[in-house]
């Protein structure tokens, strides 16, 4: 039985005065037993947030990170920057990176190489277009990122990583997918595991579903078979994310 995961993403938003005041709103409304619970913030915030996540069942997380060790790389992140702070998680791929800052499936994979070789859990983001929905290519076009991002990952490493399906014209819209539409290409991304790997790694990496995800629309989609969780953007940012993790 896969544990959930529900994790914030809180893109570009939040002063780090601002990030204790909303972990310290949130953190009484956020305690589960039975899901972890992530925020992914800033980077500029991340010493803030593990701060003021401390005693909590709070983890955090970084949006991005740079592929190589240190040196001159004006403005990135390394990876034991993350670690040496308490950082667990990062984001990989997410559609805005790939979108506004050139990130592609090659260096996702270099990204999610170099996560695991520092130990953090890499959140790897994927998801369609409104065009490639419309074209029926999704499936076709999600399998590729995933066998690209996944490229030269082993097994025991794939086993403990986090997929978040993401369609692009699900994001910041209102326009949530349908529970068919998610669990459908959530299955799809566990069947294209199963065969680059096994079915015993397919069963243990999660997959989460992200996407104009509310309180409202929690329960059903993370009911589903394959949906072990989400991936919050808008509403991470408010209360109702007490009740996106306690969806039960
Ligand atoms: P919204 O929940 O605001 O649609 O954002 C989803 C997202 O991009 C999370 O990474």
């Amino acid at each position: 039985m896969r544990r959930k995961i529900i994790a914030g993403n809180w893109k570009m938003n939040k002063t780090p005065s601002e990030t204790i005041k909303l972990i310290n709103e949130l953190k009484p409304l956020v305690v589960t037993e039975d899901a972890d619970v992530v925020f992914c913030v800033p980077a500029i915030s991340l010493t803030t947030a593990i701060e003021a996540a401390k005693g909590s069942n709070i983890e955090i997380g970084a949006e991005n990170m740079y592929f190589e060790e240190s040196g001159a790389f004006t403005g990135e992140i390394a990876p034991n920057m993350l670690t040496d702070i308490g950082v667990k998680y990062v984001i990989i791929g997410h559609s805005e990176r790939r979108e506004y800052f050139a990130e592609s499936d090659v260096t996702v994979n270099k990204k999610v190489l170099k996560a695991f070789e520092h130990g953090i859990t890499p959140i790897i983001c994927c998801g369609e277009s409104l065009t490639q929905r419309e074209q029926g290519v999704t499936i076709d076009f999600i399998r590729q990122q995933i066998k690209i991002a996944f490229l030269n990952i082993t097994a025991d490493q794939a086993k403990t990583a986090v997929i978040a399906y993401e369609p692009i014209w699900a994001i910041g819209t209102g326009k949530v997918a349908t529970t068919e539409q998610a669990q459908e290409v959530c299955k799809a991304i566990r069947d294209c595991i199963a065969e680059i790997y096994d079915d015993a790694t397919a069963a243990a990496i999660r997959i989460q579903y992200g996407g104009s995800v509310t309180a409202a629309s929690a329960a059903e989609l993370f009911s589903q078979p394959d949906i072990d969780g989400g991936l919050v953007g808008g509403a991470s940012l408010k209360p109702d994310f007490g009740k996106i993790v306690n969806y039960k």
